[in-house]
Protein backbone atom coordinates (compact mmCIF):
# COMPACT_ATOMS: atom_id res chain seq x y z
CA UNK A 1 0.00 0.00 0.00
CA UNK A 2 1.00 3.36 -0.75
CA UNK A 3 0.60 6.91 1.16
CA UNK A 4 -0.50 10.14 -0.90
CA UNK A 5 -1.06 13.14 0.90
CA UNK A 6 -4.59 15.19 0.04
CA UNK A 7 -5.90 18.04 1.13
CA UNK A 8 -5.48 17.63 4.94
CA UNK A 9 -5.18 13.90 4.68
CA UNK A 10 -3.38 10.80 4.15
CA UNK A 11 -4.84 8.47 1.66
CA UNK A 12 -3.91 5.01 1.73
CA UNK A 13 -4.13 3.21 -1.58
CA UNK A 14 -3.45 -0.17 -3.34
CA UNK A 15 -1.48 0.94 -6.63
CA UNK A 16 -0.08 -2.77 -8.28
CA UNK A 17 -0.37 -4.18 -11.71
CA UNK A 18 0.54 -2.37 -15.12
CA UNK A 19 3.49 0.66 -14.23
CA UNK A 20 2.87 4.14 -14.18
CA UNK A 21 1.65 5.82 -17.53
CA UNK A 22 -1.09 5.58 -20.03
CA UNK A 23 -1.56 2.00 -19.39
CA UNK A 24 -6.19 1.52 -18.41
CA UNK A 25 -6.39 1.71 -14.86
CA UNK A 26 -8.72 0.23 -12.72
CA UNK A 27 -10.03 2.59 -9.91
CA UNK A 28 -11.84 0.74 -7.36
CA UNK A 29 -13.77 2.57 -4.59
CA UNK A 30 -15.24 0.76 -1.74
CA UNK A 31 -18.54 0.71 0.16
CA UNK A 32 -19.48 2.02 3.76
CA UNK A 33 -17.78 1.43 6.04
CA UNK A 34 -15.55 -0.25 4.73
CA UNK A 35 -12.15 -0.38 3.15
CA UNK A 36 -9.79 -1.46 -0.25
CA UNK A 37 -10.10 -4.79 1.45
CA UNK A 38 -13.38 -5.75 0.34
CA UNK A 39 -11.64 -6.13 -3.52
CA UNK A 40 -8.48 -8.26 -2.31
CA UNK A 41 -10.00 -10.84 -5.14
CA UNK A 42 -10.13 -8.24 -7.75
CA UNK A 43 -6.81 -7.20 -6.82
CA UNK A 44 -5.58 -10.39 -7.09
CA UNK A 45 -7.67 -11.39 -10.11
CA UNK A 46 -7.12 -8.26 -12.53
CA UNK A 47 -3.52 -6.70 -11.45
CA UNK A 48 -2.07 -8.97 -14.53
CA UNK A 49 -4.70 -7.57 -16.47
CA UNK A 50 -4.44 -3.62 -15.92
CA UNK A 51 -3.04 -1.43 -13.50
CA UNK A 52 -5.46 -1.68 -10.44
CA UNK A 53 -6.08 1.09 -7.65
CA UNK A 54 -7.76 0.89 -4.60
CA UNK A 55 -7.88 3.45 -2.45
CA UNK A 56 -9.51 3.44 1.33
CA UNK A 57 -11.49 6.68 0.66
CA UNK A 58 -10.86 9.51 3.37
CA UNK A 59 -10.97 7.97 7.28
CA UNK A 60 -11.74 4.46 6.43
CA UNK A 61 -8.70 1.78 6.35
CA UNK A 62 -5.81 2.88 6.74
CA UNK A 63 -6.84 6.57 5.45
CA UNK A 64 -6.92 9.60 8.02
CA UNK A 65 -9.72 11.98 7.83
CA UNK A 66 -8.19 15.00 8.24
CA UNK A 67 -9.80 18.28 8.14
CA UNK A 68 -13.35 16.91 6.97
CA UNK A 69 -15.61 17.58 7.53
CA UNK A 70 -15.44 21.34 9.09
CA UNK A 71 -18.26 23.11 11.27
CA UNK A 72 -19.29 25.57 8.64
CA UNK A 73 -19.43 23.01 5.29
CA UNK A 74 -21.83 20.03 5.49
CA UNK A 75 -20.56 16.64 4.56
CA UNK A 76 -20.90 15.42 0.50
CA UNK A 77 -19.59 12.87 -1.19
CA UNK A 78 -17.87 15.60 -3.21
CA UNK A 79 -15.35 15.18 -1.51
CA UNK A 80 -14.48 11.89 -1.91
CA UNK A 81 -14.92 12.53 -5.47
CA UNK A 82 -12.67 15.31 -5.34
CA UNK A 83 -10.27 13.03 -3.24
CA UNK A 84 -10.34 10.76 -6.19
CA UNK A 85 -9.17 13.09 -8.94
CA UNK A 86 -6.11 14.07 -6.94
CA UNK A 87 -5.37 10.82 -6.69
CA UNK A 88 -5.56 9.99 -10.06
CA UNK A 89 -3.38 13.44 -10.78
CA UNK A 90 -0.74 12.00 -7.80
CA UNK A 91 -0.66 8.92 -9.16
CA UNK A 92 0.19 10.24 -12.59
CA UNK A 93 -2.76 7.99 -14.04
CA UNK A 94 -3.23 8.92 -17.98
CA UNK A 95 -4.20 5.76 -19.53
CA UNK A 96 -7.78 5.42 -19.81
CA UNK A 97 -9.59 4.60 -16.28
CA UNK A 98 -12.92 2.63 -15.69
CA UNK A 99 -14.30 3.43 -12.58
CA UNK A 100 -15.87 1.20 -10.33
CA UNK A 101 -17.97 1.79 -7.67
CA UNK A 102 -19.56 -0.32 -4.83
CA UNK A 103 -22.73 0.48 -2.83
CA UNK A 104 -21.00 4.16 -1.42
CA UNK A 105 -18.84 4.00 -4.23
CA UNK A 106 -21.73 3.85 -6.57
CA UNK A 107 -22.32 7.31 -4.94
CA UNK A 108 -19.64 8.14 -5.52
CA UNK A 109 -19.09 7.55 -8.89
CA UNK A 110 -22.31 9.69 -9.89
CA UNK A 111 -20.25 12.29 -7.95
CA UNK A 112 -17.78 11.69 -10.15
CA UNK A 113 -19.90 11.62 -13.11
CA UNK A 114 -21.43 15.35 -12.15
CA UNK A 115 -18.02 17.04 -11.13
CA UNK A 116 -15.51 15.11 -12.86
CA UNK A 117 -16.86 13.44 -16.06
CA UNK A 118 -13.41 13.55 -18.25
CA UNK A 119 -11.27 12.03 -15.58
CA UNK A 120 -12.99 8.13 -16.25
CA UNK A 121 -13.60 6.55 -19.36
CA UNK A 122 -15.86 3.06 -18.57
CA UNK A 123 -18.17 3.08 -15.76
CA UNK A 124 -19.40 -0.08 -13.57
CA UNK A 125 -21.87 0.38 -10.58
CA UNK A 126 -22.03 -2.62 -8.22
CA UNK A 127 -24.45 -3.11 -5.96
CA UNK A 128 -25.54 0.42 -5.73
CA UNK A 129 -28.78 2.82 -5.91
CA UNK A 130 -29.23 5.94 -8.14
CA UNK A 131 -32.42 7.24 -5.59
CA UNK A 132 -31.48 9.55 -3.04
CA UNK A 133 -32.54 8.52 0.30
CA UNK A 134 -36.25 8.63 1.53
CA UNK A 135 -37.09 10.66 4.76
CA UNK A 136 -37.22 7.42 6.79
CA UNK A 137 -33.66 6.29 5.23
CA UNK A 138 -32.71 9.62 5.50
CA UNK A 139 -33.59 9.85 9.32
CA UNK A 140 -31.68 6.60 10.20
CA UNK A 141 -28.40 7.93 8.55
CA UNK A 142 -28.45 11.10 10.87
CA UNK A 143 -29.30 9.40 13.89
CA UNK A 144 -26.03 6.53 13.39
CA UNK A 145 -24.05 9.72 12.49
CA UNK A 146 -25.20 11.38 16.20
CA UNK A 147 -24.68 8.41 17.88
CA UNK A 148 -22.26 6.35 16.46
CA UNK A 149 -19.07 7.88 18.70
CA UNK A 150 -21.47 6.44 21.96
CA UNK A 151 -22.07 2.93 20.13
CA UNK A 152 -18.71 2.39 18.17
CA UNK A 153 -18.28 0.49 15.03
CA UNK A 154 -19.34 -2.73 15.99
CA UNK A 155 -22.46 -2.16 17.01
CA UNK A 156 -22.68 -0.64 13.22
CA UNK A 157 -21.18 -4.13 12.01
CA UNK A 158 -24.16 -5.43 13.98
CA UNK A 159 -26.82 -3.44 12.48
CA UNK A 160 -25.93 -3.82 9.13
CA UNK A 161 -25.23 -7.63 9.43
CA UNK A 162 -28.34 -9.03 8.50
CA UNK A 163 -28.00 -6.61 5.07
CA UNK A 164 -25.35 -7.36 3.76
CA UNK A 165 -25.19 -11.02 2.69
CA UNK A 166 -27.09 -13.98 1.04
CA UNK A 167 -28.07 -16.62 3.46
CA UNK A 168 -25.47 -18.95 2.44
CA UNK A 169 -22.43 -16.87 2.32
CA UNK A 170 -19.99 -18.64 4.58
CA UNK A 171 -19.38 -17.61 7.97
CA UNK A 172 -15.41 -16.73 7.41
CA UNK A 173 -16.33 -14.19 4.71
CA UNK A 174 -19.25 -12.71 6.67
CA UNK A 175 -17.16 -12.62 9.62
CA UNK A 176 -13.78 -11.14 7.39
CA UNK A 177 -16.18 -8.09 6.51
CA UNK A 178 -17.91 -7.39 9.73
CA UNK A 179 -14.60 -7.23 11.04
CA UNK A 180 -13.26 -4.18 9.26
CA UNK A 181 -17.00 -2.48 9.54
CA UNK A 182 -16.17 -3.00 13.27
CA UNK A 183 -12.18 -1.33 13.23
CA UNK A 184 -13.62 1.48 11.30
CA UNK A 185 -13.40 4.89 12.81
CA UNK A 186 -16.65 6.29 14.63
CA UNK A 187 -15.74 9.63 13.16
CA UNK A 188 -15.73 8.36 9.80
CA UNK A 189 -18.94 6.87 9.64
CA UNK A 190 -20.90 9.63 11.18
CA UNK A 191 -19.20 11.72 8.01
CA UNK A 192 -19.92 9.51 5.88
CA UNK A 193 -23.82 9.47 6.59
CA UNK A 194 -24.01 12.93 6.62
CA UNK A 195 -22.83 12.96 3.51
CA UNK A 196 -24.88 9.86 2.16
CA UNK A 197 -27.97 11.25 3.67
CA UNK A 198 -27.22 14.25 1.33
CA UNK A 199 -26.62 12.78 -1.84
CA UNK A 200 -29.03 13.84 -4.69
CA UNK A 201 -31.28 12.06 -6.82
CA UNK A 202 -28.72 10.67 -9.64
CA UNK A 203 -31.73 8.78 -12.07
CA UNK A 204 -32.47 12.22 -14.03
CA UNK A 205 -28.75 11.55 -14.78
CA UNK A 206 -28.68 8.22 -16.17
CA UNK A 207 -30.12 8.68 -19.99
CA UNK A 208 -27.12 10.99 -20.48
CA UNK A 209 -24.28 8.85 -18.94
CA UNK A 210 -22.30 8.00 -22.44
CA UNK A 211 -19.31 5.62 -21.64
CA UNK A 212 -19.50 2.00 -21.68
CA UNK A 213 -21.46 0.57 -18.12
CA UNK A 214 -21.40 -2.17 -16.37
CA UNK A 215 -24.45 -2.57 -13.83
CA UNK A 216 -24.05 -5.77 -11.57
CA UNK A 217 -25.86 -6.92 -8.50
CA UNK A 218 -26.22 -9.95 -6.34
CA UNK A 219 -29.35 -11.88 -6.42
CA UNK A 220 -30.22 -11.47 -3.00
CA UNK A 221 -29.13 -8.23 -2.71
CA UNK A 222 -31.09 -6.29 0.07
CA UNK A 223 -29.72 -2.97 0.30
CA UNK A 224 -29.94 -2.57 -3.66
CA UNK A 225 -32.36 -5.05 -4.94
CA UNK A 226 -31.74 -6.21 -8.53
CA UNK A 227 -35.32 -4.75 -9.98
CA UNK A 228 -33.58 -1.07 -9.29
CA UNK A 229 -30.45 -2.02 -10.81
CA UNK A 230 -32.06 -3.36 -13.45
CA UNK A 231 -33.80 -0.12 -13.86
CA UNK A 232 -30.42 1.79 -13.30
CA UNK A 233 -28.95 0.00 -16.56
CA UNK A 234 -31.95 0.33 -18.27
CA UNK A 235 -31.52 3.94 -18.03
CA UNK A 236 -28.19 4.21 -19.04
CA UNK A 237 -27.80 4.03 -22.89
CA UNK A 238 -25.89 0.77 -23.55
CA UNK A 239 -25.27 -0.43 -20.34
CA UNK A 240 -25.21 -4.64 -19.42
CA UNK A 241 -26.55 -5.79 -16.88
CA UNK A 242 -25.71 -8.82 -14.72
CA UNK A 243 -26.68 -10.35 -12.11
CA UNK A 244 -24.86 -12.58 -9.72
CA UNK A 245 -26.57 -15.65 -7.83
CA UNK A 246 -25.74 -16.52 -4.87
CA UNK A 247 -24.97 -13.47 -4.05
CA UNK A 248 -26.24 -10.51 -1.59
CA UNK A 249 -25.48 -7.05 -1.22
CA UNK A 250 -21.64 -7.76 -0.94
CA UNK A 251 -21.22 -9.52 -4.34
CA UNK A 252 -17.55 -8.65 -5.15
CA UNK A 253 -16.77 -10.53 -1.77
CA UNK A 254 -19.51 -13.53 -1.99
CA UNK A 255 -18.42 -14.03 -5.75
CA UNK A 256 -15.43 -12.79 -6.46
CA UNK A 257 -14.74 -14.90 -9.32
CA UNK A 258 -17.77 -13.92 -11.52
CA UNK A 259 -17.56 -10.18 -10.35
CA UNK A 260 -14.06 -9.88 -11.48
CA UNK A 261 -14.96 -11.31 -14.95
CA UNK A 262 -17.69 -8.93 -15.57
CA UNK A 263 -15.04 -6.08 -14.61
CA UNK A 264 -12.22 -7.44 -16.82
CA UNK A 265 -14.43 -7.54 -20.12
CA UNK A 266 -15.43 -4.13 -18.90
CA UNK A 267 -11.82 -3.27 -18.70
CA UNK A 268 -10.93 -5.00 -22.36
CA UNK A 269 -13.88 -2.99 -23.56
C1 LIG B 1 -22.75 0.48 1.42
O1 LIG B 1 -22.66 -0.76 1.32
O2 LIG B 1 -21.90 1.24 0.96
C2 LIG B 1 -23.96 1.05 2.14
O3 LIG B 1 -24.81 0.04 2.51
C3 LIG B 1 -24.65 2.08 1.28
C4 LIG B 1 -25.77 2.76 2.02
O4 LIG B 1 -25.77 2.83 3.25
O5 LIG B 1 -26.67 3.27 1.33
Amino acid sequence: MIEVEIDGAKLACVDTGAPKGDSPTLLLVHGFPLSSQMWAEQIASLRTECRVVAPDLRGFGRSTLGRWPTADVEPTLDRYADDLVALIDELEIAGPVTLAGFSMGGYVAFAMWRRHRGRFDRLALLDTRAVADTDEGRAKRLKMAEHVGEWGAARVAELMRPSLFEERTPEAIVDATLDVIARSEPAAIGAAQLAMAARPDSTPELSQIDKPTLVLVGAADAISPPGEMRSIAAAIPGARFIEVADAGHMAPVEQPAAVSAALRELVRA
